[in-house]
């Protein structure tokens, strides 16, 4: 069997060949009728010629839009416009029929009703597309990292610990919710669990990433992470994929030119390696994203500090539906404004206000900002967040107490800062942001097969 990827690619005419997957369309004419066959191989599909001296052809009624087919035949130049190659079937078999009932139809389906039946869009050009890059973009996510002799670190999915602090976790519980056993102050006692405390889905393996660079050196982490919030964006879903390196021996400013190297490294090795199916975006979804990915891979990001990013936003003359002044977490008006009409390029914004950051970020000496930073690409807005860690034992107690972590909860982690600390920086970047930024694709719900958001699972 040859992938039609390859088939397209053919230096001559061939033979015997095999081919086999899912009819697109089909055309008859009095004698000969013919298909378009999709494998999923890429955008293409192959154009296959099917007359009455092919074996099959008379039981062939049923091969319909949607049928899965195995066709042998000889792949020769065609006559038709829009491709090189076609097969002519020496014969032809239905593997499983579809009937009228199949939801794809060759015009353009919208992607909220794609969204519907998202166990069949990936049979359409554009979320084939979408889910090959997908696959593309996590290849060069590990090759960018192991090039440069990163380890690539397994971090639970099932934890006791919030590294957020957010309070957006997922429970995960074999108790009964019915009939929870119950402590001497009749709360559900989550010791008679089987993990023996509360646990939930992880919202980042950032905390255990940490103790793992503190032994290997440089680690990053790559899986899915979980997180109950309540926000009906198009940026936001409750279960996303992230990457998260963290290095020892390195301060914020390491940690930034890694991110922007890091972000243009696996977009031009996307650019490259997807090339076929990237036009698709190019042509279709955003005229001017070529452009965009073009200029993002060759020019600096902007780098501002959090103080001068309020500073502009103040001076932009803007009415904001959010308000902006020194301590104010910035929204995505803000992040807009900044990316899409001032800089008009990607922008780093770092040493943001302490208040806003969680309990592991390190103090900077001014007493107002911690070492933290954010990467904000047009369109989209925050695509990587990260910082320096507190590795100073005494700083780090002060700021758990602050922001009432029991220091019993975390003693593993407060460990890392008694035997060997040393200063580590990384950050985490939403993997299905970076695909949307790559494809111009709106909605992360067209970027991740299944999504999870609020009020759906039915998959
Ligand atoms: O900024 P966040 O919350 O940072 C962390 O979790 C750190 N522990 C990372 C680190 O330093 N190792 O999340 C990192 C990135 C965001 O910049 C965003 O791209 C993505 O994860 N993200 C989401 N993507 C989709 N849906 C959501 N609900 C997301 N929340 C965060
Ligand atoms: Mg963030």
């Amino acid at each position: 069997r040859l992938l039609i990827a390859d088939l397209m690619r053919s230096q001559g005419e061939l033979d015997s060949v095999l081919i086999q997957g899912w009819v697109r369309t089909r055309r008859d004419s009095k004698t000969f009728f013919f298909l378009e066959v999709n494998d999923g191989s890429c955008l293409k599909s192959m154009q296959v010629v099917v007359t009455e001296k092919a074996e099959g052809y008379g039981t062939s009624k049923s091969i319909t839009t949607g049928a899965s087919v195995s066709v042998k035949g000889r792949l020769v130049p065609s006559q038709g416009k829009g491709q090189m190659w076609e097969i002519q079937a020496d014969s032809v078999e239905l593997v499983g029929e579809a009937d009228e009932s199949f939801p794809l139809q060759k015009k353009r389906h919208s992607n909220e009703y794609l969204r519907e039946i998202a166990h069949l869009r990936p049979r359409t050009n554009l979320f084939g597309a979408i889910f090959r890059i997908r696959s593309k973009l996590a290849y060069a996510i590990h090759s960018f990292f192991q090039e440069k002799q990163f380890f690539y670190v397994h971090t639970p999915i099932v934890t006791a610990s919030d590294c957020e602090g957010a309070g957006e976790l997922f429970r995960v519980s074999t108790l009964d919710p019915k009939n929870p056993p119950l402590d001497e102050e009749g709360n559900i006692d989550y010791k008679e669990d089987f993990f023996g405390r509360s646990t939930y889905l992880t919202v980042s393996g950032q905390l255990e990433g940490e103790t793992y660079a503190t032994a290997l050196g440089n680690i990053y982490t790559f899986g899915p992470t979980f997180r109950a919030e309540n926000s009906h964006t198009s940026r936001h879903a409750s279960e996303f994929w992230m990457v998260e390196p963290e290095m020892a021996f390195c301060d914020l400013a390491a940690d930034m030119d890694l991110a922007e190297e890091f972000v243009k490294s696996v977009i031009s090795q996307v650019m490259e390696s997807c090339s076929d199916d990237l036009a698709l975006f190019f042509n279709f979804v955003d005229k001017e994203l070529k452009e965009r990915l073009e200029f993002v891979i060759s020019r600096p990001f902007k780098r501002v500090s959090y103080t001068e990013a309020v500073d502009i936003l103040l001076a932009s003359g803007k009415d904001f539906d959010n308000k902006v002044e020194w301590g104010v977490n910035l929204q995505s008006e803000h992040e807009r404004y900044l990316t899409e009409e001032h800089f008009k390029c990607p922008v780093t914004v770092y040493d943001y206000p302490k208040e806003l950051k969680p309990f592991y970020m390190r103090a900077n000496d001014d007493g107002k900002t911690v070492a933290a930073m954010d990467v904000l690409v047009p369109g989209i807005g925050e695509i990587v967040g990260g910082s320096q860690r507190e590795e100073r034992l005494e700083l780090l107690k002060a700021n758990m107490a602050a922001h009432g972590i029991s220091e019993k909860d975390y003693w593993w982690y407060v460990d890392l800062r008694r035997y060997g600390t040393v200063p580590h920086a990384g950050f985490g970047l939403g993997f299905e942001r970076l695909l949307m930024f790559i494809t111009g694709v709106a909605n992360i719900r067209d970027v991740i097969p299944y999504p999870r958001v609020p009020g759906h699972a039915e998959f």
